[in-house]
């Protein structure tokens, strides 16, 4: 097909910076293999994943996908989850405005800053909690209890999801984005999913409230064209996945960074750097979305003298772009939150389908992180770095745990 490599990508889908290494080593379009003998392309430059990702010849609508057109890729395939979906992340143009304009809203700034009251309180609960939390050997799971806790709460109560279901949504959130399901449980994960949603949309439906879930059930009752069934569940979905885990991921990031990188933990501590500028500079580099799927040529295409054909998949591997030393220059692999100057990153991507949720993930983050070093200053890890656990995922870049002692 193509003269340029084929790199495998890693199947236990841990060592993404490692991975990107290798990508980057074989060029700047390189063609992948994922699990099941699928085949994608990987963009390596930072500037040619933001020039495709406005290019008109790419959409994010998968039934232009030929493999999976074709049938060739298995009801169980494990990624299947990210991909098969009927939302704003599948839809282009005038489509995705109608599908994206109504989440916006409770994501602005003026949105999050209604909620931030109500994020302080959550955080200062969970910091209060984490005590309570140790092992009898004193070592708290802070990730588990502060970085998914978080997010998982704030997102809940923006969409109206019942505190009882959080356990099942965490759960179900792990699977979708597991690279090592089997594939029995893909299909029982696929299913459950729809199971949850409806649920959600019948209680909603049933018990309005002020909250993002009852909003899209009021624009789908008041006009159907506006929002389909599909649609209405897809979108539900893609907010309680995404608005979770990525901040979750960034949390958990950033903590493991300072925690280990003890000068950079001094000048946040200090107040030389601000806490925004932790979080940017977790975000590139080690941000929380490792490969995002989803974009596919509509026709034969060259990309750095690289022919990829119509019909195929793109991936846009956000975390492994932080580290572009074309883009962040030669030391782009140093975590050094007073980079002069700061380069801009992609982690929350490009164009028209930039995260939406980028103001809502850097408040809690930038508050959480405040908040945690100001009542836990002698936070440390309790086991050694090479101990921790990366999750098995192609799409989220981060770890199973976060052993600490509070100090
Ligand atoms: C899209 C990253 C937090 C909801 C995206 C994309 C990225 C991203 C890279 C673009 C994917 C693409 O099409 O190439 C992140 C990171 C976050 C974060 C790093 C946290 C640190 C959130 C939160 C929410 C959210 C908190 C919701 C409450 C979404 C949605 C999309 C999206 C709905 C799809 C947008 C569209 O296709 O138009 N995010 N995200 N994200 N994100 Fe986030």
């Amino acid at each position: 097909m193509s003269a340029t490599p084929t790199i495998t990508l890693d199947p236990t889908a841990t060592d993404h910076q490692g991975e990107a290494a290798r990508l980057r080593a074989a060029g700047p379009v390189v063609r992948v293999l994922l699990p099941g003998g699928v085949t994608a392309w990987a963009v390596t430059t930072q500037k040619l994943l933001a020039e495709l990702i406005t290019d008109p010849r790419i959409t994010k609508d998968w039934h232009h996908w030929h493999q999976l057109a074709e049938g060739r890729i298995p009801e169980g395939w494990p990624l299947i989850g990210m991909i098969k979906v009927t939302n704003l992340v599948s839809a282009d143009g005038p489509e995705h405005q109608r599908l994206r304009s109504p989440i916006l809203g409770a994501l602005s700034p003026r949105g999050v800053t209604a909620l931030t009251p109500r994020i302080r309180q959550i955080i200062t609960e969970l910091l209060d909690e984490l005590p309570g939390r140790a092992g009898a050997d004193g070592v708290v799971d802070l990730h588990e209890h502060f970085s998914v806790a978080l997010p998982l709460q704030v997102i809940c109560e923006i969409m109206g999801v019942p505190a009882d279901w959080r356990a099942r949504l965490r759960q179900l959130v792990d699977n979708v984005l597991s690279a090592v399901l089997p594939p029995e449980e893909v299909v029982q994960t696929q299913a459950a999913i729809t199971g949850l949603l409806a649920e959600l949309i019948e209680l909603k439906t049933a018990h309005p409230g002020e909250d993002l879930t009852s909003d899209l059930i009021a624009l789908r009752a008041e006009d159907p064209a506006a929002l389909s069934a599909r649609e209405l569940m897809d979108t539900l979905w893609a907010l309680l996945a995404a608005g979770q885990e990525t901040t979750l991921s960034l949390l958990t990031n950033a903590v493991r960074l300072l925690l280990t990188h003890p000068d950079q933990l001094a000048l946040a501590q200090s107040g030389q750097v601000g806490w925004e500028a932790v979080v940017e500079e977790v975000l590139r580099f080690d941000g929380p979305v490792a490969n995002f799927p989803g974009r596919y040529t509509l026709e034969d295409i060259t990309l750095a003298e690289v022919p990829i054909p119509a019909g195929e998949m793109v991936l846009a591997p956000y975390s492994a772009l932080g580290r572009c030393p074309v883009h962040h220059g030669p030391d782009a692999g140093r975590f050094q939150l007073d980079r002069h100057p700061a380069t801009r990153h992609l982690a929350f991507g490009h164009g028209p389908h930039v995260c939406p949720g980028a103001h809502l993930a850097r408040t809690e983050a930038r508050l959480a992180l405040e908040a945690l070093f100001g009542r836990y200053p002698g936070l440390r890890l309790a086991v050694g770095q090479e101990q921790l656990v990366p999750i098995p995922s192609h799409f989220t870049n981060s770890l199973t745990a976060l052993p600490v002692r509070l100090g």
